[in-house]
């Protein structure tokens, strides 16, 4: 089943072209976004009704949800709010009103989330409950009003890659469809579905830096900590980043939004402290090269995931990786991919068990 690769995280993150193509596959007309996708015949009507949003998940799952609200919240005007499942289940909430409650699951049987779930249907009376689950048998499909799937096929690697993309283009396609019902402009639909279908290409050709991000692997390996900034909805993926390098290589990793460094973490900066940093050109650019050097100013090693187009220049302590320009609602989904990469080569580089990280298991079905 390997094929030719060493380990099946390698494995799923090359098969992320696949996977997203999989996601999208006979859900897109030509200008917007098929609604039969949610499995219910008056998806549209109901999506229509929708006044609040409450995103659900752990983990991974729980970063996509993050992403999401920055999308829906961008784009509708619908409240959307992110919780962990396991914070969310244990404390009173307001009566809702017409709130559609999302779970976000790869295996569909996550404990913590099931019972939000479960929590939601007995108590809110929510307006419709949606999951966006990878396994079609699982608990959350079977409980959930409507369901929609990502089709990243089986992810055996414990941590979660291909799973985490599709659950971001589901999201992109759960938001137009939120577009779609509540009658935003359809030019603006038409252009995002457009944009949708160039998300195969691009990560195949981020895809190909697969070789320098090896290279750029072996920094990593004699360190202890290190940091991930982002800005935006780029800051559940150094989030995810962060994440990713923990769980793996079992260094220890935090995410901050660029704009909080200089509220306590700077003061960790020093030239032992990597800081890892994803910049594609969004309207927030500007505001992270200015955090890029505080941080260069106080001796940080810095590692800068950039678009070609932003104009940030390798220099001393700062390494740059060129990006393909990519639309600004992609960014979040082609940005993981290098992330992905430098946390696999180095928990290679270490040695660790990379499908199998120690203490952690694929589905956590016990509180
Ligand atoms: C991290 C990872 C976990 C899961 C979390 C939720 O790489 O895989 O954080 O995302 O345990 O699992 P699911 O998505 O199956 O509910």
């Amino acid at each position: 089943e390997l094929g030719d690769y060493r380990h099946f995280m390698l494995k799923e993150i090359f098969e992320q072209p696949q996977s997203v193509t999989g996601t999208l596959e006979n859900r897109l007309a030509g200008d917007h976004v098929l609604p039969a996708l949610l499995g219910v015949s008056d998806a549209l009507e109901r999506l229509a009704q929708v006044e609040e949003i409450q995103i659900l998940a752990c983990g991974t799952s729980y970063h996509a949800g993050l992403v999401g609200r920055y999308w829906i919240e961008a784009n509708t005007d619908i409240p959307c709010n992110v919780e962990v499942a396991s914070e969310y289940r244990y404390r009173r909430q307001p009566p809702r009103k017409n709130m559609l409650f999302v779970t976000i699951s790869q295996s569909g049987e996550t404990a913590d989330t099931l019972a939000a779930l479960e929590k939601i249907k007995e108590n809110h009376g929510a307006l419709a409950t949606l999951t966006i689950c990878n396994v079609a048998e699982s608990s959350l499909t079977r409980e959930s009003d409507m369901a929609l799937m990502t089709m990243a096929g089986p992810e055996i690697g414990v941590a979660s890659t291909k799973a985490f993309t599709t659950q971001l283009v589901a999201l992109q396609l759960l938001m137009v469809l939120l577009m779609q019902a509540k009658g935003a402009d359809k030019a603006k639909v038409a252009q995002m579905v457009a944009d949708l279908r160039k998300l195969p290409a691009l990560i195949e050709q981020v895809l190909d830096l697969n070789p320098k991000i090896e290279t750029l692997a072996e920094r990593f390996i004699e360190k202890n900590h290190a940091l991930f900034l982002g800005r935006g909805e780029l800051y559940p993926i150094a989030m995810e980043g962060a994440l990713k390098l923990k769980e793996i290589s079992y260094i220890h990793a935090e995410a901050y939004p660029a704009g909080e460094l200089k509220h306590g973490p700077l003061a960790l900066v020093d030239s032992e402290m990597p800081i890892v940093t994803v910049a594609p050109n969004t309207a927030l650019l500007e505001k992270l090269k200015s955090n890029l050097e505080e941080v260069r100013s106080r001796g940080g090693e810095l590692y800068v995931f950039a678009d070609r187009e932003a104009h940030i220049v390798a220099a001393d302590n700062l390494h740059v990786l060129e990006m393909p320009h990519v639309p600004e609602m992609l960014a979040p989904i082609v940005y993981t991919i290098p992330l992905q990469l430098l946390s696999y080569h180095v928990a290679v580089l270490k040695g660790t068990d990379v499908d199998k990280p120690r203490n952690l298991a694929k589905s956590v079905t016990v509180e």
